[in-house]
């Protein structure tokens, strides 16, 4: 019965400590980035596959050198622009998200 207890407790333990290592791998800002993609951005990006939905899947898009474009160069920059302004038809988001909404986009995109 006490062995049971105990083990009881390790698990409990156990589990406390990798849902709280889980949840220091995203910063707080990339944690808010992905609400504001999951209601603004996924209907159109997966964010765990890089097929193509309307857009093309995000998945990874830091460790590519380049958007899809092959072209223009994957950084802040670049990708900050492309969520400001958008491109045809990706809608721009200058009006519907404040600058700091969308650096916590780009904060989230970096942990895909
Ligand atoms: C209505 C659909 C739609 C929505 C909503 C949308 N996008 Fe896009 N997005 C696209 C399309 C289509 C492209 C590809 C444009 C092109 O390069 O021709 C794109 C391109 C991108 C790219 C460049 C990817 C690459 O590899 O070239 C990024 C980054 C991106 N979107 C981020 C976002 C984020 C972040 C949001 C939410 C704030 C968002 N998008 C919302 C349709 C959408």
């Amino acid at each position: 019965m006490r062995l049971k207890a105990t083990a009881t407790l390790a698990t409990a333990v156990l589990a406390l400590t990798f849902a709280t290592a889980a949840h220091a791998q995203m910063s707080e800002a990339a944690t808010h980035g992905k609400a504001t993609f999951d209601s603004k951005c996924s209907i159109c990006h997966s964010a765990d596959t890089t097929d193509k939905k309307i857009g093309p899947g995000l998945k990874g898009l830091y460790t590519h050198s380049t958007l899809a474009d092959g072209a223009t160069k994957v950084t802040d920059e670049t990708v900050t622009e492309r969520i400001v302004n958008g491109k045809v038809p990706m809608p721009p988001f200058k009006d519907q998200l404040t600058p700091e909404q969308i650096k916590e986009v780009v904060e989230y995109l970096k942990t895909l």
